[in-house]
């Protein structure tokens, strides 16, 4: 219940939550751009990364790791993808993977996947390769976000997306995506404010018990809700927003053999309706 309330207290006037004076000018400007992406809506159509290649300057354990889950779930996503995207398709089925061993996690194919907050979506891959979905949406409120290069978040997310069978890449605010789906991804969702503004967001998107209130509304009965978090302190703060939405935490996974460099131990919850 804490949590929730310093998640969203600070929305409704009720306390600082650690936002500075300097946080507020900063979300100003990042608003600015967000409505800017939202009005002019620009797009050059599907962009696909051309180079493709070998993994390199793998170490032995990121070599054996990778090599392992092609040959389990026969995908080599470096003949697909540029390799620091192959990789990270890798890292994402990883996390998945090891998850679903420890917990014994029963993953259901041929459903429908909802995945979150999707950026641009370059982990669709591993989604499809470990869900065999019949449908995998990816929902994001900024994907019309513009790169140096003059490409947009959606044209990124559509060549990521070009080759999946029945994938789609949705612009939405996901608290007004009202579409049912057996199970819904969520890959590190904003549950505190400072890593919405480093993700150049403004803090009127900050709204977690809202996003995780339509995620019980959109999870069918018997869904499942798989939520990854950065750290073991921010799973602690997603759980009580979780919790207080009616979701029931059916277990839960401490990743600690990074495929890429990473700062904390991801935690992997599987969540049910209550
Ligand atoms: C920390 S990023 C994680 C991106 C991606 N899941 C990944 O693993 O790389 C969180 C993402 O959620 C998106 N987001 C935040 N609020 C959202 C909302 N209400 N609806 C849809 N997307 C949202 C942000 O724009 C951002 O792309």
């Amino acid at each position: 219940m804490k949590n929730t309330a310093q998640a969203d207290g600070w929305m409704n006037g009720q306390r600082s939550n650690g936002i500075s004076l300097g946080d507020r000018l900063r979300s100003g400007y990042h608003r600015f751009w967000y409505e800017a992406s939202q009005a002019v809506r620009w797009s050059w159509g599907p962009f696909r990364e051309s180079f493709k290649g070998p993994l390199t300057n793998l170490t032995q354990t990121q070599q054996q790791r990778t090599d392992e889950l092609a040959r389990s779930y026969r995908s080599r996503f470096e003949n697909s993808l540029p390799p620091e995207t192959a990789l990270l398709n890798y890292s994402y089925l990883d996390i998945l993977d090891r998850a679903k061993q420890a917990l014994g996690w029963p993953v259901s194919t041929n459903q429908r996947v909802c995945d979150l907050g999707s950026a641009n979506f370059a982990y669709a891959a591993a989604l499809h390769t470990f869900f065999h979905p019949n449908r995998l949406t990816g929902v994001e409120v900024d994907g019309h976000r513009l790169y140096c290069n003059g490409r947009s978040r959606i044209d990124y997310a559509r060549g990521h997306i070009q080759d999946l069978p029945q994938t789609e890449y949705v612009i939405a605010d996901y608290r007004q995506f009202t579409r049912q789906a057996e199970t819904i991804t969520a890959w590190y969702p904003f549950v505190t404010p400072k890593p919405l503004l480093a993700w150049r967001l403004p803090l009127s998107l900050f709204h977690p018990a809202a996003v995780f209130a339509q995620v019980a509304n959109n999870l069918v009965i018997g869904g499942t809700f798989v939520m990854v978090n950065h750290s073991a302190a921010e799973a602690e703060v997603a759980r009580g927003i979780a919790e207080d939405v009616g979701l029931v935490c059916a277990g839960h996974y401490l990743h600690e053999a990074h495929l890429r460099p990473r700062i904390a131990d991801p935690v992997l919850t599987i969540w049910h309706h209550g």
